[in-house]
């Protein structure tokens, strides 16, 4: 019997993924770690996301399938529940997303993922633990092209806190618990849904928008962007879950050369989408921030809390644009996966889906990451 342990399930991928595995394969057992004081809310919550993705009824039909484990990250390796002891693998999704979430960022990515891998360690049954990290522990001063091997490194200088904190759990796991079947998978940016397009997150997303609106690009119109759809992401993350023999420890689960996405064909797709003609401007997201907060002032306004953070955050986000780094995804497309598709490629369902929502109304998916008190 397989009996999958997913963290993360509230989440955008966790959720995704769960959907994917419970219809690729209705055989597999789910077991969701959520956070909530009892199992009915834990479930209630799990259903509730899962609803971003299908109908409510769907949703709480999947939700009713799986089994729930009511807690936190940090005391799963407390936790005797039995169900545990028959898991075969584990995708390990929760995190603590926020850029600048300092002490949780350890809590939560560290101290939690330790937790799970003593617990792991007391699965007789466990044939794989798959660890979802992120591309981002390149930091800011990388190659162009990131191979998997290169990071993390201590050299790494990282942008943000929590990029810091899930390189030092890479690390962590692999001179800790070398004894646990651990495969590493990083996404790189996860953007959109391919047919639901923005509508179970703008996480993101926003962002493209709002830069196409202030018609400003980090670097140069020719440079790229790596970033992947949520669907493919989900499934790529479900079938190296299951792919018995793999050539490689850590993946990049990526767009990489053949599937970047440059910044002058998501100018074209937007052209394309409302018909009106644009170019790009250049501008240097580190010495030239007053032209980015001009621009901002002018078409969003700069008066409330919201616009403050939204333009805090464009700004962090320019600084990650203008790096115009690129991971190599090779070994995937070695595996035999299938490439993503590059944004421009499925940008017009993200702005149908839905329709007629304000970019600053699509930021509120991010808000959390951007608040003051955290930064
Ligand atoms: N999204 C991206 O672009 C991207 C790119 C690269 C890598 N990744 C990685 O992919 C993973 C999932 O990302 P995501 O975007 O889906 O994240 P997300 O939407 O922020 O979801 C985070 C998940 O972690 C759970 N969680 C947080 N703290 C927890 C705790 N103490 N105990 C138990 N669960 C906890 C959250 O549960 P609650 O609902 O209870 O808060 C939620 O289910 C992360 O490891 C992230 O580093 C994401």
């Amino acid at each position: 019997m397989t009996r999958i342990l997913l963290t993360g399930a509230t989440g955008l991928i966790g959720s995704a993924a769960l959907l994917h595995g419970l219809r690729d394969a209705p055989e597999h057992r789910w077991t969701c770690l959520v956070r909530g004081d009892s199992t009915d809310v834990a479930r209630r919550r799990l259903a509730t996301q899962l609803a971003k993705f299908v109908s409510t009824d769907a949703a709480q039909d999947a939700a009713g399938k799986v089994d729930i484990i009511a807690g936190d990250l940090g005391t799963i390796d407390t936790v005797t529940h039995p169900v545990l002891d028959e898991c075969t693998h584990i995708l390990h999704l929760a995190a603590d997303t926020s850029w600048w979430g300092k002490r949780n960022n350890w809590l939560v990515n560290y101290d939690g993922t330790i937790a799970l891998a003593r617990r792991a360690r007391q699965m007789p049954h466990l044939k794989r633990f798959l660890h979802v990290g992120t591309a981002m522990i390149c930091g800011g001063e990388s190659p162009r092209l990131v191979q998997e091997d290169m990071f993390p490194a201590d050299e790494a200088k990282h942008l943000v806190n929590y990029t810091t904190t899930k390189a030092a759990t890479e690390t962590m796991l692999e001179e800790e618990f070398d004894d646990l079947p651990i495969v590493v998978a990083r996404p790189s940016i996860v953007v959109g849904h391919t047919e639901l397009g923005a509508s179970p997150s703008a996480s993101i997303f926003w962002m493209f928008r709002a830069g196409d609106h202030l018609r400003l690009v980090a670097g140069a119109r020719d440079a790229s962007i790596d970033v992947v759809p949520i669907d493919w992401t989900a499934a790529t993350l479900v079938g190296l879950l299951h792919r018995p023999q793999l050539q490689h420890r850590i993946y990049h689960l990526s767009a990489g050369n053949s599937k970047r996405t440059v910044w002058s064909d998501v100018e074209a797709a937007f052209a394309r989408y409302d018909g009106e003609d644009r170019t790009y401007q250049p501008f240097c997201a580190t010495s030239d921030r007053s032209a980015l907060r001009r621009a901002f002032s002018e078409r969003f306004g700069l008066k409330t809390p919201v616009q403050a953070a939204m333009l805090r955050a464009m700004q962090q986000y320019y600084r990650f644009c203008a790096l115009g780094v690129v991971f190599d995804n090779q070994r995937l497309l070695d595996e035999g996966f299938a490439p993503p598709p590059a944004l421009p490629e499925y940008l017009d369902v993200c702005l149908d889906r839905p329709n007629g929502i304000s970019i600053t109304d699509q930021f509120a998916d991010d808000l959390g990451m951007f608040d003051r008190a955290a930064a």
